[in-house]
């Protein structure tokens, strides 16, 4: 039978998880902190639950101690935080899994189970770890972003080369920072270049430098990334756009670890950490001839692929609080509350744009808004209009009031006209006058930004 010791400061969650361990078979002592849990593992347990946030010593700060002590023991984290930093450090310090609370029990039965079966693997590229104060937190409690902070975890201090995929604006360049960070050298450079924004001369010239002379405009010998990038990162956007000579180019720096700048007569050596992105389907391209089939496979040693947000949705909050809260840093303002309308809206849409197309929302909707609360009335038109049709969908026509129908009508054309009163009258058939009794008896609010003045009913002449 698998002894399994589980070490968390909150009573009730222990004994819960005792009867459930003890259900399926595994033999479950309890410890409520560090210190005691040090004491318990005496009796060598197979695999070790381990609370971080805990009063004295953490569960961060304890791993180490029961890895020293327990080799071969697994140890599955828990905390109720869903920040990318501490699932990094924790991974790096030799932790085996990592859960989130409120625990999902499927998924706690699923880590233990595969830890208990599979033989460890024994990772020296989880030592040490560093987190970087400062930095931009990465947030996300869907599986999806788990898994992705667990990879970071597991690679970053390694020299692998990582290709990050997912559509536009869900956080690629975020997680090439997040692997630097995390690596062997985070005081080193960081340096981005997209490779999709520059012809190919300057591109070239851009990433291995060049001599004086070598190409018109070049007027004096210059470094490129790789060479900037030296002890540190390089980050290639894009690297799906690149032009098939290229590609060959890239492709020696990443077989022989050396480039040659424009012009020059020897190639240089380069240690830079290759880190690569691309929104565009990479096998496709090569499918289809665009892309080597070679660089491909060394580009792609290591792939975190990051979900779309509208697969992830459960990951929503937690961005949109990480969000306003620096909108209100850059904006100087301090938004601290949404309405459930307006988070409803949020809720609702699709996000074609991801994370990017949400912070724009956000960052609009605070520069627009005046007190401290985020209304639905200040969410662009897409959002609102999605409400819309979202309120008829749900609800048949036919089952719908005179009066329901007509509110929802109204308040489309006002949509569609940017409520520009004059041509809503028209539309609509009706004057002035009785527009406005039907805006204040449906209570429909105009969003600040389609306000043109003191009186809006004054401006509404054209
Ligand atoms: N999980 C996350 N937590 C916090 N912020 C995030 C997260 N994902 C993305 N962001 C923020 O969203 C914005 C877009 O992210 P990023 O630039 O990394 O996306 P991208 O995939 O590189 O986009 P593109 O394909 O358009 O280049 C950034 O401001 C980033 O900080
Ligand atoms: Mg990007």
């Amino acid at each position: 039978m698998s002894k399994i010791l589980i070490i968390d400061d909150d009573v009730a969650s222990c004994r819960t998880l005792q009867v459930h361990l003890n259900s399926q078979g595994y033999e479950v002592s309890i410890a409520h902190s560090v210190g005691d849990g040090l004491q318990a593992a005496q009796n060598a347990p197979d695999l070790i639950i381990l609370d971080i946030r805990m009063p004295g010593r953490s569960g961060l700060e304890g791993l180490p101690e029961f890895k020293q002590l327990l080799p071969d023991c697994r140890i599955i984290m828990i905390t109720a935080f869903h920040d990318m930093e501490s699932t990094i450090e924790a991974m790096q310090n030799g932790a085996d899994d990592y859960i989130h609370k409120p625990i999902d029990i499927e998924e706690l039965d699923n880590a233990i189970s595969k830890l208990l079966i599979n033989h460890r693997q024994n990772g020296d590229l989880l030592s040490a770890s560093s987190s970087n104060p400062g930095t931009l937190t990465m947030v996300g409690r869907s599986r999806g972003m788990k898994e992705v902070f667990k990879t970071i975890g597991m690679v970053a201090k390694s020299p692998a080369t990582v290709l990050i995929t997912g559509e536009s604006g869900t956080g690629k360049e975020l997680v090439a920072r997040a692997i630097h960070n995390s690596s062997k050298t985070p005081d080193g450079p960081f340096v981005a270049i997209n490779c999709a924004a520059l012809v190919e001369t300057l591109l070239e010239s851009d990433m291995f430098g060049h001599e004086k002379g070598s190409f018109t405009g070049a007027v004096s010998k210059q470094d490129g990334k790789f060479t900037l990038a030296h002890d540190g990162t390089i980050f290639l956007d894009e690297v799906g756009e690149m032009s098939p000579s290229m590609q060959a180019k890239l492709l020696r720096v990443l077989q022989y670890k050396e480039f040659t700048p424009l012009g020059a007569k020897c190639a240089h050596k380069t240690n830079a950490r290759i880190v690569t992105a691309t929104n565009v389907n990479l096998a496709e391209r090569v499918q289809s001839g665009m892309f080597r089939e070679d660089l491909y496979y060394r580009l792609q040693v290591v792939n975190i692929n990051l979900p779309p947000l509208r697969e992830r949705k459960e990951d929503l909050i937690d961005l949109i609080q990480v969000l306003i809260g620096r909108i209100n840093k850059e904006l100087h303002r301090n938004v601290s509350h949404i309405s459930r309308t307006a988070l409803d809206a949020l809720e609702k849409y699709d996000w074609p744009g991801n994370v990017r197309e949400l912070e724009n929302v956000l960052m609009k909707s605070i520069a627009l808004s005046r007190g401290d609360t985020l209304s639905d009335d200040l969410l662009p038109t897409q959002l609102r209009q999605h409400k819309i049709a979202e309120k008829d969908n749900t609800k048949p026509l036919e089952r719908c009031s005179l009066e329901e129908i007509e509110a929802t009508h109204i308040a489309r054309v006002l949509e569609a006209t940017n409520w520009h009163k004059g041509k809503a009258c028209e539309t609509l058939g009706i004057s002035r006058p009785r527009l406005r009794r039907m805006i204040k008896h449906y209570h429909l609010t105009i969003p600040e930004q389609f306000h043109h003045g003191e009186d809006d009913d004054e401006n509404m002449s054209s």
